[in-house]
């Protein structure tokens, strides 16, 4: 059977999985209902109602109905996944815990929880509570033997340069980005694309197979199809599939491989400082400038280590030493004058790496 890609197939979810071959996809990203359990309706101190989730999709009879639902689902969607596949399942505090131990019940393996901090929370109207101003994702791969796709190094540059950490601060979905029907939100949950554009870009590669079975207004679809990603989405509400494809219908997707692909360092071949000079790209003598205004000078020696007036060693100790740094990267760091620019160090590896391709 050949895949739907790039579609949403409408009805339960479950049954459109089961539907599906197996170890087929590449990852699923999961948004499932939260079994909110809201209490009548939630009002303002001005007595306006709070816009809560309080749909019918949204209802279960009880724990044990919500855990029964959850282990249907994430069967279906562990058959469909390839051995090497990962899963992303965000939730509250009214259903993560549940669907965490439901996960490990059956065999996934956790990687990580990321706590979505959202910079622009709701407030507590009640004042009765903390500001409930996060959402979890857990991310887990199909076993503990599985191969799983991390771009650790576009998580890396998309973080300037420093390693991701597992919480990550976004806003909520508001503005234009949010959907909207008659003045009225088209979905109570639509989550925000950023959110999306991260999970994608580190667990994917391009040409990649999304699932999402609970697809809304299909914000995985849009970040999918725009990052060259392909996408299944399973909705059953007709009113959400039309709005998922209008709203994807406009996406333009980039589709330079060069501009989508995630390059990983681990995998460049390692260039020495001292192959520099070899190649005779610089020359021993000469002066590299350091620091925002290149106030800081070192000069290259002919064994590839720098030298001040007061240290000497590799581009990236002499680095840290006249920053009083703990540490440096040599090849950003230092410039070498070209007329009257001044450009990293880095330029000429590149140019090294090139050749080597
Ligand atoms: C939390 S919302 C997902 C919102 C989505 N992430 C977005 O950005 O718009 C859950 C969605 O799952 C759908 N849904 C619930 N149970 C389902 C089922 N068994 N099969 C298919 N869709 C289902 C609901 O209609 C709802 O749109």
């Amino acid at each position: 059977m050949e895949l739907p890609l790039n579609t949403i197939l409408p009805g339960d979810c479950i049954a459109h999985m089961n539907a599906l071959p197996a170890k087929s996809v590449d990852l699923v990203f999961a948004d499932p209902p939260y079994n909110l359990q809201l209490g009548g309706e939630l009002l303002r101190p001005d007595n306006s109602k709070v816009d809560g989730v309080d749909e019918e999709w949204d209802r279960f009879s009880d724990f044990a109905a919500y855990d029964q639902f959850t282990r249907d689902w994430l069967k279906a969607a562990r058959r469909i996944l390839k051995d090497d596949g990962a899963l992303w399942v965000i939730g509250s505090y009214h259903n993560i815990f549940r669907v965490g131990s439901i996960l490990q019940d059956l065999h996934f393996w956790m990687l990580n929880d990321i706590v979505w901090r959202k910079s622009n929370p709701m407030p507590n109207f009640r004042g009765t509570r903390f500001t409930n101003a996060h959402e979890t994702l857990i991310w887990c791969a199909k076993s503990a033997e599985s191969r799983y796709t991390f771009n650790y190094d576009s998580m890396k540059s998309l973080n300037d340069d420093l390693q991701m950490r597992s919480d990550w601060t976004l806003p909520l979905c508001t503005g234009g980005e949010r959907l909207k029907s008659g003045g009225r939100k088209t979905h109570p949950t639509q989550k925000p694309e950023s959110l999306l554009y991260r999970v994608i870009m580190a667990s994917t590669k391009p040409g990649d197979v999304i699932v999402d079975p609970f697809f809304g207004t299909g914000t995985t679809g849009a970040v999918a199809k725009r990052l060259g990603r392909n996408f299944i989405g399973l909705e059953r509400d007709p009113a959400y599939i039309a709005a998922a494809e209008a709203r994807i219908a406009k996406v333009i997707p980039v589709t330079d491989p060069a501009i989508l692909a995630s390059v990983s360092k681990r995998s460049e071949p390692r260039i020495p400082f001292g192959t520099v000079l070899e190649r005779g790209l610089l020359t021993p003598g000469s002066t590299l400038f350091g620091g925002t205004r290149h106030d800081k000078q070192a000069k290259v020696r002919a064994d590839g280590t720098l030298i001040t007036d007061i240290h000497r060693g590799s581009i990236h100790k002499v680095g840290a030493l006249v920053q009083g740094a703990p540490a440096c990267n040599g090849w950003t760091f230092w410039h070498f004058q070209l007329g009257k620019e001044y450009l990293p160090i880095d330029v000429l590896r590149q140019k090294i790496r090139a050749e080597l391709h």
